[in-house]
């Protein structure tokens, strides 16, 4: 999804705004940064909780599986926003040096709602 993006001799500017680039209202947001090569990073699923993700600076990959296909996502320019919705099986990795993915949710955080086994993830999408 691209975002709106406007410029000027003072910079850039971008903007995301609900119902028009993200379908949720944000309830919270948490940014990673100084992530090390090599480090793989979500590795779940979330029951309940959607995503939406822009790498503000540097660059990443986002790998989600439904349970049933596969897909990747780069997210290498600020302008860039990715909706990872609930009970997709999401792994972020491949993170430059610089990366600050920035990421907003339509829920507060909850432990209870993730799903950190593959096996079990497959097993409640197709019991759905
Ligand atoms: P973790 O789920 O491992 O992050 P990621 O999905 O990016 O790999 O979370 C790391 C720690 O941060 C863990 O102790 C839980 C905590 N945390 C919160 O307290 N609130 C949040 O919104 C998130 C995403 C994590």
């Amino acid at each position: 999804m691209d975002l709106q993006q406007t410029g000027d001799d003072r910079g850039s500017l971008v903007v995301c705004e609900i119902n028009k680039h993200m379908p949720f209202e944000a309830k919270r947001f948490f940014h990673i940064y100084g992530t090390q090569n090599g480090i793989m990073r979500g590795i779940h699923a979330n029951r309940n909780s959607s995503f939406f993700m822009v790498c503000v600076k540097g660059s990443c990959q986002v790998d989600v599986d439904d349970g049933r296909e596969q897909a990747s996502f780069y997210l290498d320019h600020p302008a860039k926003g990715l909706f990872v919705n609930s009970m997709m099986w999401k792994t972020m990795k491949n993170f430059s040096p610089d990366c600050v993915l920035l990421v907003l949710s339509d829920c507060v955080y909850d432990e209870t709602e993730y799903i950190r086994d593959y096996d079990r993830f497959i097993k409640e999408v197709h019991s759905s």
